[in-house]
């Protein structure tokens, strides 16, 4: 039985296992995929430990995506971008490292939510390693523009500077935000977590337009409940996204493309 694992701290509520069993079980792959729980600064050693045991693949999630990037052997471009890894994979002795998050995203607004995000002028709320995570494939999809707002500028100037080789992104502060409108606004802060809303201007969303919050919640986040408010065309959370990350880890680690919307729909009732 091949060994998997995603690596976090806190690790204990992350919904991996739940969904690399599922994608497991329907395309007749044996696997046992456990949490494992690093000490901060303890990463490499329990990584280490874990392939060195015999696993072949782990999922990393907070705060280790950075550490996961410095230890691979090799990475993707995509986690270049990102300078995170989500994804590690032992091939032949070498570790190789990706990051599916950006995939992720552009799979459920693309594929699942049949938004197209080519020609759109899009907006990116927060600057952190959320954002960083999904930059790289948002911009390969070819939006008109891609703002990204911060609180603190400098954080998404930064951003902007580093991701030019991918392309243009505009980084701006919230207030300067007022009076312009998007087809697509992304909330990629933490602001969700502690009920917060980012502060955004009043009339961002264009008629018809996608609100989605990369983080997933039983009930409208305070970012999702605005634009609501506002007649957004569609919202949704990052449940979606949860789970098109995880299937592009399955099919680097398998070689099968999972089917998503099922076990979508059973997190979705798990959660509620
Ligand atoms: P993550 O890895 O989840 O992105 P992070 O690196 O700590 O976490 O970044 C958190 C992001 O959410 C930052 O962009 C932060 O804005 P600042 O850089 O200005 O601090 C943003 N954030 C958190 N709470 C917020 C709130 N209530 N309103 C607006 N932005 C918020």
């Amino acid at each position: 039985t091949e060994r998997y694992a995603v690596i976090g701290n806190p690790v204990s509520h992350s919904q991996s296992p739940f969904i690399h069993t599922e994608f497991a079980s329907a395309s007749a792959c044996t696997i046992r995929y456990e949490k494992l729980y690093a000490e901060l600064g303890q990463f490499s050693v329990v990584a280490g430990d874990f392939f060195s045991a015999g696993g072949r693949g782990l999922n990393v999630t907070l705060p280790f995506k950075g550490d996961a990037f410095r230890l691979a052997d090799e990475v993707s471009d995509r986690a270049r971008a990102a300078e995170a890894v989500n994804t590690l994979s032992l091939r032949d002795g070498r570790l190789y490292g990706d990051n599916t998050d950006g995939v992720g995203l552009v799979r459920d607004i693309v594929q699942n939510l049949d938004f197209s995000i080519k020609g759109k002028r899009v907006l990116v709320l927060g600057a952190g390693g959320a954002v960083r995570g999904v930059l790289a494939p948002l911009l390969a999809e070819q939006p008109a523009s891609l703002m990204l707002a911060n609180r603190t500028l400098i954080k998404a100037e930064a951003i902007a500077h580093h991701f030019s080789p991918w392309g243009r992104v505009v980084a701006t502060g919230y207030a300067e935000l007022e009076g312009q409108h998007f087809d697509i606004v992304i909330n990629g802060t933490s602001s969700s977590l502690s009920g917060e809303l980012p502060p955004i201007p009043h009339g961002l969303f264009s008629p018809r337009a996608l609100a989605y919050d990369m983080v997933y919640s039983k009930g409208l986040t305070p970012f999702l409940q605005r634009a609501q408010g506002e007649y957004a065309g569609m919202l949704a959370d990052g449940l979606g996204m949860l789970v098109e990350q995880a299937a592009e880890s399955f099919d680097i680690w398998h070689g099968i493309r999972p089917e998503t919307r099922r076990v979508t729909n059973m997190l979705r009732e798990v959660l509620a």
